[in-house]
């Protein structure tokens, strides 16, 4: 049975004002934050900007952002029914959207 995940994604560049902006998302009992986050993308809005890589080995933590003010991997945690509060890492360099500068210094190209 499909329910619906209110998304409501804090949005914006470094240095800008970021701003929010709320999706219904339609979504199947085991489905990941990061599903419904392609789900946006595909059929909203394409400019959103989230990293991933492995999808779900829990190997890369490109996925790395806030849900309700916790940091979690949006490839491994489930969408609820409701709302569900999604932001950028808050400790790191805002790049856009839900991407943050993650790789350490000296790891940096
Ligand atoms: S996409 Fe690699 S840990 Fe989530």
């Amino acid at each position: 049975m499909t329910q619906t995940a209110h998304l409501v994604v804090t949005r914006g560049t470094s240095g800008d004002d970021t701003h929010i902006e709320s999706y219904d998302v339609p979504f199947e009992p085991g489905q990941s934050v990061l599903d419904g986050l392609r789900w946006i993308r595909t059929h909203h809005d394409p400019s959103l900007a989230f990293r991933f890589s492995c999808i779900s080995a829990n190997a890369c933590k490109e996925c790395m952002m806030l849900l309700d003010g916790k940091v979690i991997y949006a490839c491994t945690e489930r969408l609820t029914d409701g709302e569900m509060r999604v932001e950028p890492l808050a400790n790191k360099t805002l790049i856009r959207d839900l991407v943050t500068e993650i790789a350490p210094p000296d790891e940096r190209l």
